[in-house]
């Protein structure tokens, strides 16, 4: 059987779904490698004897550093002990994986053989960012508490909320015997059709990189590695392996990259994961000016760069170029470190250092992290308790686009028709190598997919017997959404009809925007047949709605987890005031978009095609600005059942930094949270775009209670990148200073003058040097 990467570009090429492909045998030869059978030069034909000398045991030495106890384990090894340090197999075990390593984690993406003979521990490597993932189709499932998607996580503009997200999956990952979990996905929402937007943290840098960086910082607590990706520019899914992407380092800067930048200061994760996509003409994984130029020496990276599954490619560029870890090695021969990087080394092309380097950053990491001195192991799991954490994400990034009077649902209301979306049996998961399966299991087994990215997984939490439990004294009545007719029929018999459409996305894969099969239909005529209809997306990113205007209510849910159901419920009927805001902007059409359609569909692998993102740092709200289009919701918003008075806005520099500070006051009769957004501009113009968002508070508020709120304008975004002095160049003028409730909010403003300032690369990085 065929590999899903060898899925993937078969069925991009033929441009037909994976499973209709007839799957050819592939002869696999199982070949064992063991920790020390990697050749120690090119020439010798059998490998390299496993050493003998006893180990230099101080370097588990805690009293001394990191550093030095990694030199120390350097000093220690052979060389084929270093080469396996630095190589990763595909972890599952599945028929096409010729590595089957007794010691890997079933079900998981990877693994790194330890060296015992030292006490090194292996890696195990889990995905994902919505908790601990079960790698494609490979039964019996794991099942782990599942958070909401990354985009709804961004949704709360709550770090607090993320860090603990973060932690909670991450103690699934330690419990489960993970000590590397693949999960910080930062990728910036540039393509809103990309079938992984829900894995990441939307269109705005700072957002995204603040969030991101939050869960980071939360799955380290555990002791364990988190890894940030996919670096970068993996802004699609179609020919991911084939796109180059064209782009200004001056706009990659203040986009993309500033979002990576953020999350590895604020989350200082272990590892970077390098993209399969090339960039400016060169693969991420052997792209010099991305791994050794951007990451390790401006932004002082400590890390080690793992190749993204497979993405490794060349011996020598990846070695030289930044790459530390190969991995997902799965078939004999597809590898490009062991006796291949053993022989680029011994002939002079790889310098031996730089495999010392790969093993100190790695070796280094794991110390630092506190994989080596607190080794996992695996334990039991409190499911209720981290199932109320899911929760609170949901609950606190569920977003209210629009209310006309109808929600909250009345606790007076008799009759309340729930139509479509499998509501009566789950809540929708994103696909792909970031799968959780919930506790349960998948509610709707069958759908298709059911292979890679697939199968379509429903969490097994029925928003419907969820409203059930909100509202007893209501009838609720039940349609499935199959036969139109029936669902309006029951609409126009309720006082209320609340109707749930669905969008699946997963990994390798991109989606047209507008939601799949008859939906749109749908809620046509659910809408004529009663107005006060209230439309529950769970979409993977933004989607068209054309009925809009025709509906009374819309509630964005994104994949909202394990309990989410149950937070669905809780926001309809008002037990939770919603307060989620929305992390990227809905379009009105495809030609509001820089790109009408995504590139590479149906692709011929391995052929590379270019795109051109000549929008550059202009993305999601700033070109929209830019352009003066008019979103369907723009970046930023999300209603509440209260009202929020804000006042007071005052900006001054101290210490060298912007500081703003204002008033906010919850002016409503429910306690309720604000997200409270500042904008900055430069009077005379000169960016990409006329604002960008420079900072940000969410706030908790009694009814009638006010609060003095201060906030730092995080300085690059002020900026534009100076290449001649190579470094973010604040230009001396007037600036506005916006808050404002979203991005589309006039909000009120304040104007000061800065004065110039340069900001070198790397300057926001609290890193050592590396
Ligand atoms: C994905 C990564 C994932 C890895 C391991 C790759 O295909 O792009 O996000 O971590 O597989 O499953």
């Amino acid at each position: 059987m065929r590999n899903r990467f060898q899925l993937e570009s078969i069925s991009a090429m033929l441009s037909l779904p994976m499973r209709n492909r007839p799957l050819s045998g592939l002869a696999l030869a199982a070949v064992s490698i063991a920790a020390c059978s990697a050749p120690s030069t090119p020439r010798s034909a059998s490998p390299a004897p496993c050493a003998t000398t006893p180990p230099r045991a101080d370097w588990l030495d805690r009293s001394v550093s990191a550093d030095e106890r990694a030199l120390r384990l350097i000093g220690a090894l052979t060389q084929a002990e270093k080469l396996t340090v630095v190589t990763g197999y595909f972890g599952v075990q599945q028929e096409w994986n010729a590595y089957r390593f007794p010691e890997a984690r079933p079900q998981s993406a990877g693994f790194v053989l330890g060296v015992p003979r030292v006490g090194l521990t292996a890696q195990w490597q889990c995905d994902a960012g919505s908790g601990v993932a079960t790698q494609g189709v490979a039964p019996p499932e794991l099942e782990r508490t599942l958070l909401p998607s990354g985009i709804l996580t961004a949704s709360t503009w709550d770090p607090g909320l993320a860090e603990r997200s973060g932690a909670m999956i991450g103690s699934e990952a330690r419990a489960s015997g993970f000590n590397v979990m693949l999960a910080g996905g930062v990728n910036l929402l540039r393509e809103p059709g990309n079938g992984r937007n829900f894995e990441y943290g939307g269109e705005d840098p700072l957002l995204a990189g603040t969030m991101v960086g939050a869960l980071v910082r939360g799955i380290q607590s555990n002791h364990i590695v988190a890894t940030v990706k996919h670096f970068a520019l993996n802004d699609q899914e179609s020919g991911r392996r084939s796109v180059n992407v064209i782009i200004d380092e001056g706009a990659a800067r203040l986009s993309d990259l500033l979002a990576f930048e953020l999350a590895v200061e604020r989350g200082e994760p272990g590892s970077v994961m390098c993209s399969y996509n090339a960039v400016n003409g060169a693969h991420a994984c052997q792209n010099a000016w991305l791994l050794n130029d951007v990451l390790k020496r401006d932004w002082g990276f400590r890390g080690y760069v793992m190749a993204d599954w497979g993405a490794q490619r060349d011996t020598v560029l990846d070695a030289n170029h930044g790459l530390d870890q190969e991995t997902g090695v799965s078939r004999a021969g597809e590898y490009q470190w062991l006796d291949k990087l053993a022989a680029a080394i011994h002939a002079g092309k790889v310098p031996a250092a730089r495999l010392d380097d790969m093993v100190r950053r790695i070796v280094r990491t794991l110390i630092e992290k506190g994989a080596v001195d607190d080794a996992v192991r695996p334990s039991p799991i409190d499911f209720d308790a981290h199932a109320q954490v899911s929760q609170a994400d949901a609950e606190g990034g569920i977003v209210l686009m629009k209310n006309e009077g109808v929600l909250p649902l009345a606790a007076a209301a008799k009759s309340i028709a729930v139509i479509g979306g499998h509501a009566d049996r789950g809540v929708l998961t994103g696909g792909g190598s970031a799968q959780v399966y919930s506790p349960g299991g998948n509610a709707v087994p069958g759908l298709s997919p059911e292979r890679w990215p697939g199968p379509v997984v429903y969490a097994p939490s029925s928003p419907l017997e969820a409203l059930r439990a909100e509202l007893p004294h209501a009838t609720l009545g039940w349609n499935e959404g199959t036969d139109r007719a029936a669902a309006a029929a029951l609409a126009a018999r309720s006082e209320v009809a609340v109707v749930f459409v669905t969008q699946w996305t997963a990994e390798s894969i991109d989606v047209p925007l507008t939601l799949p099969g008859e939906q749109d239909a749908l809620v046509e005529a659910v809408a004529r047949a009663n107005r006060r209809t209230i439309v529950v997306l769970q979409t993977g990113g933004p989607v068209l709605m054309p009925w809009a205007s025709r509906v009374s209510g819309i509630v964005e849910a994104w994949y909202p987890g394990s309990r989410g159901g149950r937070a669905i419920a809780r926001v309809l009927s008002g037990a939770v005031n919603p307060s989620g805001h929305l992390p990227a902007s809905f379009p009105k059409s495809l030609e509001q978009l820089p790109r009408s359609r995504t590139f590479g569909v149906g692709a011929t692998p391995d052929v590379s095609f270019d795109v051109r993102y000549d929008e550059g740092a202009a993305v999601g709200y700033r070109w929209y600005d830019q352009r003066a289009l008019e979103p369907l919701f723009p970046f930023g918003h999300g209603l509440s059942y209260t009202t929020f008075a804000r006042d007071g806005l005052a900006a001054r520099v101290e210490a060298s930094e912007l500081r703003v500070t204002f008033r906010v006051t919850n002016s409503g009769t429910r306690p309720g949270q604000d997200v409270a957004q500042i904008y900055v501009s430069p009077v005379a113009g000169g960016w990409e775009s006329p604002k960008r968002l420079g900072a940000f508070a969410k706030l908790e508020l009694a009814p009638g209670a006010s609060r003095e709120v201060s906030v730092t304008v995080e300085p690059r975004l002020l900026a534009l990148w100076d290449a001649a002095r190579h470094g973010f160049r604040i230009a001396a003028g007037q600036y506005r200073v916006t808050l404002a409730s979203s991005a589309r909010d006039p909000g009120q403003s304040v104007t000061l003058a800065l004065a110039e300032r340069l900001l070198p690369a790397g300057a926001g990085s609290a890193s050592l040097p590396h």
